[in-house]
């Protein structure tokens, strides 16, 4: 089940470089579904079902597996963190948060009052405080080079949505998960990209394009919303459907993926929205500029309060992705 499997993986330590532990999760439910399941160096875990056809294409298919982080910069006498951002964190929304290390030691996430008169809220106005007393009761726990995330967290909104932080990119990776798991006797060889390190420069994926040298690649991934009080771009709505990306600022999807998308929304009968993001980026633009050149796209699932800790998504968005997605790979 689609909403078990995500939960499960939401519930994984994996900031960018440490997603060990979202890997073995994945491995384990793949395990007697696919092919072939390997890891590379750059701790992508890639999962191949052979297609049918004689002269099958090969669909690479990538999803995140890492999330956004702090990493400890300096550890003050008293005892307090300091920190600095692995991938995009808004200062503003990882103030007031409880996070967790590796080895399980929970922190609450603060930001410093502002007595300069700086305004502006920056990453290194935030300080983590894990109840030690001192510096060198902190290094008990805690090294500098260790990473934080928010805490994992699991909350059901209505009848269809769930808040979690880590949504970018776990959902995808559920959705992916689920698509290698159910996909049968497809003619097009599918090759399953688990990514790692997308949010620090989308480097898992242009690594696993690289050695995989795909005939077409497609990205899923989150986006952002439009539909919540003052924030009316990109005119994304949850709910209506997964998104069809034409470009945000690491690609330009090339016509044939994204034409192919739509073709392949229609057969599924499914409604899909048309999204333009004017910041962002997604392993489609590392897959597209590989090698010569992957013709490459994103099939995106619209997310509110993308790199926060309640990152929100609607389930029936990731069910008609997952249809999307089943006629995609043979259309291709
Ligand atoms: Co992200
Ligand atoms: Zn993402």
């Amino acid at each position: 089940m689609l909403r078990d499997t995500l939960q499960t993986l939401l519930s994984c330590y994996g900031p960018s470089g440490h997603e060990h532990a979202v890997a073995d999760k994945l491995r384990e439910l793949l395990e007697g579904h696919v092919d072939s399941l390997k890891t590379d160096v750059m701790g992508n875990l890639i999962a191949e079902k052979f297609g049918t056809d004689a002269d099958a294409k090969t669909v690479m298919l990538s999803a995140h597996m890492d999330h956004i982080g702090l990493v400890v910069t300096d550890i003050e006498k008293e005892g307090f963190l300091r920190v600095a951002a692995v991938g995009g964190v808004p200062p503003q929304m990882a103030r007031s948060r409880k996070v967790v290390f590796k080895n399980g030691t929970l922190g609450a996430c603060m930001l410093q009052p502002d007595t300069k008169g700086e305004g502006k809220a920056e990453i290194h106005h935030l300080f983590i405080d894990i109840g030690a007393e001192s510096r060198e009761e902190a290094e008990k726990q805690v090294q500098i080079g260790d990473v934080a995330v928010y805490a994992p967290d699991f909350v059901p909104l209505g009848r269809h949505r769930v808040a979690s932080p880590a949504m970018d990119d776990r959902c995808a990776c559920a959705l992916l998960c689920e698509l290698m798991t159910y996909a049968e006797g497809q003619k097009n060889h599918l090759v399953a990209v688990f990514s790692a390190q997308e949010e620090v420069g989308l480097r898992g994926a242009g690594v696993a394009a690289f050695n995989a040298e795909p005939d077409v690649g497609l990205s899923l991934d989150v986006t952002a919303w439009g539909d919540t009080p003052e924030t009316k771009l990109p005119a994304i709505k949850l709910g209506a459907g997964p998104a069809v990306k034409i470009m945000d600022r690491s690609v330009i999807a090339s016509p044939l993926v994204r034409d192919r998308l739509f073709e392949a929304a229609e057969a599924a009968g499914i409604t899909v929205q048309r999204e333009v993001l004017a910041y962002g980026g997604n392993d489609a633009g590392a897959i597209q500029t590989s090698r010569g050149g992957v013709p490459a796209g994103t099939l995106s699932i619209p997310c509110r309060y993308v790199h926060s800790s309640l990152e929100v998504i609607d389930m029936r968005d990731m069910e008609g992705a997952l249809k999307v997605l089943l006629q995609f790979v043979d259309l291709v």
